[in-house]
């Protein structure tokens, strides 16, 4: 179907509740329609009730904002400059979520040491951040994190006064660091993380850490959840590699991305330590707690998998992964090797949401099942491997996710993937909310539309471009990209490349 009627087809909906939703479509979409809901959790968990105002800037998040330092912090710490510096860098510059990131430099590490009790909700923290100064000079280094009493702030060793409010953490070197000088920061904190909902996310009543009745721990962060529980740059445009130590009661265990290195037990508790070598947006960083068994396999091609199954969601578990090894080899071929050092699920008690948290995807146990493991497979790919370089640019996320998915769904049979097709398109076109692609509202950031509109929009592409151009040109995208954030231009400009002409109205036509 030509754009502008299905853009016209789309505007005439008028925005309908989930509820609403299901009855109006076909049978056939219902299966997709029904798996977007619970993928995105629409209908699923509490609604926030007091949503900020999107794109609310900072300063006005929170109507007190309030110093916190706590009295030993003053204590201890030289007293705060006479005259305030002017605070540089409060923003990484993405001009979808301003609120979000920081300038000046560049975290290279992170080593988070959490003390961790699902019995207790607190987290007692010390955390290593390892960067290096890009700015010209840097007279004030600020960081993303919400809430907690912050015990100490060091840099390189010797205590930096620093100020907590409007959600950023902003340290005052005695001197300006110069440019390219490497610096290590060391922050310990402690309490109760802070809730409040995301302007993004409808469907979570909060993000950061969550306690589930005293008996596990998991974490969402998806997109501005990290700094609820860790000082960090929050944007995917400052990747970093990872070290976890975290020490739980002993009989639990404490998952992490990347690979388990050591369990070191004494009477009363375990400390897990976990590496990650790879570049890593903080969004992508997870830490699970609680009762689980380790299952440990490869894929025929020789990729290390490895789950952390709670009891319970064993059967389930076991026929959600039969193909799992075959899955990440296909997506190998596609796209380029597995980039990472293994590949698993963690199973979390939470409902309705799942997470493509790096090598380690975060499972709710109500979703274990084909689409949500495969859908989280891809994102390895289109998210971690090559991350947004804005956050609006979603589609190219959630879109390629679900379209890999189907893809994999339906590799032996094209006849019914064409048939899959449409009906995602009638699903759209039924239910699609009236936004352009390229620039949904914050609240609709994980929306209907961001994932089975772009879906039908990466076909699109791949009709207009043709396979061979289509799989080359991802294949490049991949190769140059990996490791690092992507914008839309850059993946226009790649898949230019690739079919050997202009698709800017292409892009424009779908995306604006
Ligand atoms: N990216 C997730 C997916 O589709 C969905 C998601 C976005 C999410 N934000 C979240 C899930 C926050 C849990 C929490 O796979
Ligand atoms: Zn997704």
């Amino acid at each position: 179907m030509k754009k502008q009627a299905f853009k016209d087809k789309v505007k005439k909906k008028n925005p309908q509740t989930c509820g609403e939703r299901s009855r109006t479509i076909t049978k056939m979409a219902q299966i997709f329609l029904i798996w977007g809901i619970l993928l995105v959790g629409c209908g699923q968990t509490a609604v926030p009730t007091a949503t900020p105002l999107p794109n609310t800037p900072v300063s006005q998040m929170e109507p007190t904002p309030t110093l916190i330092a706590s009295p030993t912090a003053v204590a201890t710490q030289p007293p705060p400059p006479t005259a305030t510096p002017q605070l540089d860098g409060l923003s990484i510059g993405d001009p979808y979520a301003p609120e979000l990131g920081n300038a000046g430099y560049d975290v290279t590490h992170y080593t988070l040491s959490l003390s961790l009790d699902p019995a207790v909700e607190n987290i007692d923290a010390t955390v290593e951040i390892r960067g290096v100064v890009t700015a010209p000079e840097l007279a004030t280094l600020s960081l993303d994190f919400v809430g907690f009493t912050i015990a100490e702030t060091l840099l390189d060793g010797q205590p930096v006064t620093f100020t907590h409010k409007d959600d950023k953490l902003i340290l005052f070197p005695a001197q300006p660091l110069p440019q390219n000088s490497p610096f290590a920061l060391s922050i310990s904190y402690a309490g109760n993380p802070v809730e409040r909902p995301s302007p993004y996310v409808g469907f979570a009543a909060s993000l950061g850490m969550r306690f589930v009745n005293g008996q596990s721990i998991y974490v969402l962060s998806e997109p501005d959840g990290s700094r609820f529980w860790f000082p960090n740059n929050d944007h995917p445009r400052d990747k970093a590699t990872y070290r976890f130590e975290i020490t739980v009661p002993r009989g639990l265990t404490a998952v992490a991305n990347g690979r388990l290195i050591e369990q070191i037990n004494d009477e009363t508790s375990s400390t897990f330590i976990w590496e990650h070598n790879h570049l890593m947006a903080s969004y992508l960083a997870t830490v699970v707690v609680g009762d689980f068994e380790r299952l440990e396999s490869v894929s025929p091609d020789g990729v290390l998998l490895r789950h952390y199954v709670n009891d319970g969601a064993r059967e389930e578990f076991d026929r959600a992964i039969a193909d799992l090894g075959e899955a990440v080899d296909w997506m190998s071929d596609l796209f380029g090797p597995y980039p990472y050092e293994a590949f698993g699920y963690v199973t979390a008690d939470v409902s309705g949401v799942s997470l493509e948290t790096q090598t380690m995807v975060l499972l709710a146990n109500n979703m274990i099942g084909q689409r949500t493991t495969i859908h989280e497979l891809a994102h390895m790919w289109f998210g971690d491997w090559v991350s947004l370089d804005s956050w609006q640019q979603m589609w190219r996320n959630e879109g390629f996710a679900t379209y890999v998915q189907l893809m994999w769904e339906n590799r032996d049979d094209p006849e019914n993937f064409e048939l899959a097709m449409e009906a995602v398109r009638s699903a759209v076109e039924e239910n699609g909310e009236d936004f352009p692609l390229g620039n949904p509202p914050p609240a609709k950031l994980f929306s209907f539309n961001t994932y089975f509109g772009g879906a039908v929009f990466v076909h699109e592409l791949r009709q207009e471009m043709g396979d061979e151009a289509f799989f080359s040109g991802l294949k490049t995208y991949f190769a140059t990209y990996g490791d690092g954030t992507a914008s839309d231009d850059e993946f226009r400009a790649v898949m230019e490349t690739a079919v050997g002409r202009s698709l800017a109205d292409f892009f424009a036509e779908w995306l604006e």
